[in-house]
């Protein structure tokens, strides 16, 4: 039976992305060697990273003056890198969820933290509007899309200090003004690759501000200067990047990728809220393109179960919702074909038919 994988993350992957990675897994573009066993120092993988490193800025036409690098360390690492390079006195943060709010714990380790707004008493069913970030901090964080909770702030915010974004539940689902911003990481497993690389795209004046010494490692620009390469990168989830960034590119890129993912995420929560057994959990205006989350309607909460496994006995994987939210959660990544989505509602009106 045909899968419909619906998960958070790890999450789809494109079949050309898949198709060309497992082929690189017997024969790495003709060398007669695995990419599983290749020197990340042999030129057949330098030239993978520099054209993922390339296709990035294509892609999101990433101005000069910034450099893209794949680092180790998921976007949890970032929680502490982005204080650890930048903040020098203090930061604004803007909590809209669970991973916000793991992002303001670490910087908290590094100086003073003003959490401008936050949803968490509503639990971060919608996004903050009323906040200001004074012109005192070093930089204001923010995290685009809350995997979790379904919000997404699909703009860029203007900002009078250094703009420092986690985008890793919604990198390349739109284009995206990254003259706006100082600092953008994104951990791949969502739209780029496996687990296993974090991408980050820094703005060169961005960097040597601080006082502290930073350890090796944790400093952008040992990874800017050594081009990614400074120790072993991850050679495997490098590779899967940059095929799916081929696939971007074929796809038409980002305006077009953006269309599609309206068009899946409006067929869904137009379901959802003509759907008498459903019911969407956070404000309209904030509904996340890429993680659809829903529950059942008061006087049918019984069915919740039920429904699960319906849609689970339909193919529907990875329909559940956090356990923070409950319910469902229909994550709609780039990957995801709108017929998966339309098997979704399919089975949303079936089961509303049968009960
Ligand atoms: C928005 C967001 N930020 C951060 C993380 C944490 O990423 P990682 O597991 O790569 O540390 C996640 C994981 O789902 C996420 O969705």
């Amino acid at each position: 039976m045909k899968k419909h994988n619906f998960s958070a993350g790890p999450s789809i992957l494109s079949e050309y992305t898949i198709k060309n990675s497992a082929a690189a897994v017997t024969d790495f573009e003709g060398t007669g060697l695995s990419i599983l066993e290749v020197s990340h120092r042999g030129k057949e993988f330098v030239a993978v990273c520099e054209e993922a490193r390339a296709r990035v800025k294509e892609l999101l036409d990433v101005p000069a003056g910034y450099d893209v690098v794949f680092l180790g360390g998921g976007a949890s690492l970032q929680f502490c890198m982005a204080p650890f390079n930048l903040l020098n006195n203090k930061a604004s943060y803007l909590d809209t969820g669970t991973w916000a709010s793991n992002a303001i714990k670490e910087a908290k380790l590094f100086g003073e933290v003003d959490v401008v707004a936050s949803s968490k008493d509503a639990n971060y069913t919608f996004i903050p509007k009323d906040y200001k970030v004074g012109k005192d901090s070093d930089y204001f964080h923010f995290t685009s899309n809350n995997t979790i909770f379904g919000t997404e702030m699909r703009y860029d915010p203007d900002c009078d200090v250094r703009l420092v974004c986690d985008m890793s539940s919604d990198i390349f689902s739109r284009p995206v003004d990254i003259s706006k911003y100082d600092l953008i990481y994104a951990g791949a497993q969502k739209n780029l690759a496996p687990a296993g690389v974090t991408l980050a795209i820094v703005r060169e004046g961005a960097l040597g501000h601080v006082e502290r010494a930073i350890p090796t490692m944790l400093d952008y620009r040992t990874h800017i200067k050594k081009e990614s390469m400074f120790n072993t990168p991850p050679v495997f989830p490098i590779y899967a990047a940059l095929q799916t960034l081929k696939w971007y590119k074929d796809l038409g890129g980002l305006t077009v990728i953006e269309k599609i993912n309206l068009e899946k995420a409006a067929i869904l929560y137009d379901e959802i809220d003509r759907n008498k057994l459903f019911r969407g959990t956070v404000a309209t205006e904030d509904r996340s393109i890429m993680n659809v989350c829903f529950v059942m309607n008061d006087e049918y909460k019984e069915l919740e179960s039920g429904f699960g496994a319906f849609a689970s006995a339909a193919g529907m994987v990875g329909i559940k919702g956090h356990r923070s939210v409950g319910g469902f959660r229909a994550s709609l990544y780039n990957a995801m074909p709108k017929s998966s989505v339309e098997a979704l509602i399919a089975i949303m009106q079936e089961f509303e038919k049968q009960n």
